[in-house]
């Protein structure tokens, strides 16, 4: 990749994503579970961006949201309602109506209380919502606390006995149509036990629910595949299948899977360049033109991501790189051997395609940088740089 010549036309810093890495990465997936029927309704939070929603379109994806702005975005592409599924512990009244309306597979309940809410919707509008239950089946998925979801003590699902409970209230509702059970235990899972564990524990409710003649059709396994960061080794596919399929004995079911940050993580590089070499007294650092409002992960999570200089041929030593922001807590690597620099050097931020650009914000008034993509050995753009002008526009509206 020539990020010079990117450099030259585009600016740094910039997104830069492989499609073509994605859609293998999404064949290979769909592949694994090939001895049953499978959707995959991609996690768009980890990355929305339309251009690469719609090439998932294409390879008939379907789609996880998490807000109504999620559903629009999958069905501004072209997503059919029926591939489109709604989640999340939160969602107003206003949203689970729009999402009855637009007519989607179905909504991922996660309280006793969403599902009155939702059934008094579905009365007002005299629809019947189709639902699935997140199960919170208390199974430890031992990755980082701030993305395990899968314990009790977690905000999210319900535990297994108020599911099965729930599911005999809406079995019975005029406005509720169970067709699917969900569990999701955390992101970020190298080990791949914890899920089939969950699996175990999830189909063994469908079963007691088929005995008492509620057919779930949907058997949705959540995302969670974790990816290499720093050379860890990442959970084999066609054991991650194997385990859930063997869970499924005696059941006909459609697995769905909600893979985010394994589709699109390794896809993307945070492409920025070197403002300033700065030695303090104590420590070396490397000032890059992108910061924690462009990827959030390493402030947030303390998460690694790999930091390549390709063009630097300077003696290589400790040095933290940081960003602009005004906060210690901005920076992308701490004590890592990096090559000295010259200004402008390119500094690529590895494995940022996934939870990147969607945790962006404008903090310090900073314009969100542009996206492109490469397809077919085609570079292209897929989001504008934002422009000051954009930052501004909705507060310029409000001046007396
Ligand atoms: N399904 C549900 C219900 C989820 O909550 C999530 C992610 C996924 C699917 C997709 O999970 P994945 O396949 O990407 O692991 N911002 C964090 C990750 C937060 C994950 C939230 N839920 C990070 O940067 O690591």
């Amino acid at each position: 990749m020539d990020y010079l010549k990117l450099k030259e036309e585009f600016k740094t810093p910039f997104y830069l994503y492989d499609f073509d890495l994605i859609k293998s990465r999404f064949l290979e997936l769909k592949d694994v579970f090939k001895a049953r029927k499978s959707q995959i309704f991609y996690a768009m939070k980890a990355n929305s961006n339309l251009s690469l929603l719609q090439m998932l379109v294409r390879l008939d994806s379907g789609f996880d949201c998490v807000s109504i702005g999620e559903v629009r975005r999958a069905l501004r592409v072209g997503a059919k309602p029926y591939k489109i599924i709604f989640s999340g512990v939160g969602k107003s009244e206003d949203e689970l109506e729009q999402a009855l309306k637009f007519d989607i597979l179905y909504i991922n309940l996660e309280s006793e209380e969403e599902m009155l809410l939702l059934e008094s919707v579905a009365k007002k509008l005299k629809l019947k919502a189709r639902i699935s239950i997140r199960v919170n089946p208390n199974v430890d998925a031992k990755t980082h606390p701030y993305i395990s979801t899968g314990l009790n003590e977690n905000k999210f699902g319900v535990e297994i006995d108020l599911a099965r409970k729930m599911y005999l209230y809406a079995a019975k509702s005029a406005f509720l149509e169970p067709v699917g059970v969900h569990f999701h235990i955390g992101s970020q899972l190298l080990d791949v036990a914890p899920i089939h564990e969950a699996a175990f524990i999830v189909a063994k409710l469908l079963r007691e629910l088929k005995a008492l003649k509620i057919e779930l059709k949907f058997f949705d396994v959540g995302g969670g595949l974790g990816i290499s960061y720093e050379g860890e080794k990442e959970p084999c596919l066609y054991d991650y299948a194997q385990g859930i399929l063997a869970s499924l004995t005696g059941l006909d079911v459609t697995i769905g899977l909600e893979p985010g940050r394994f589709l699109v993580a390794k896809s993307g590089t945070l492409v920025c360049s070197v403002l300033y070499e700065k030695n303090t007294l104590k420590k070396r650092f490397m000032v890059v033109d992108a910061a924690m409002n462009d990827l959030i992960r390493p402030s947030l999570y303390n998460a690694y991501h790999e930091i390549v200089l390709p063009y630097a041929k300077g003696e290589p030593s400790l040095c933290d790189v940081v960003g602009g922001i005004c906060e210690s807590g901005d920076f992308f690597a701490k004590g890592r051997k990096l090559p000295k620099s010259e200004r402008g050097d390119i500094v690529l931020i590895k494995e940022a395609g996934a939870y990147g650009f969607t945790m962006s914000s404008n903090y310090n008034t900073r314009p969100r940088i542009c996206e492109l993509a490469i397809e077919n050995s085609v570079v292209k753009m897929v989001r504008k740089r934002e422009k000051f002008e954009d930052l501004i526009a909705l507060e310029e509206e409000c001046l007396d």
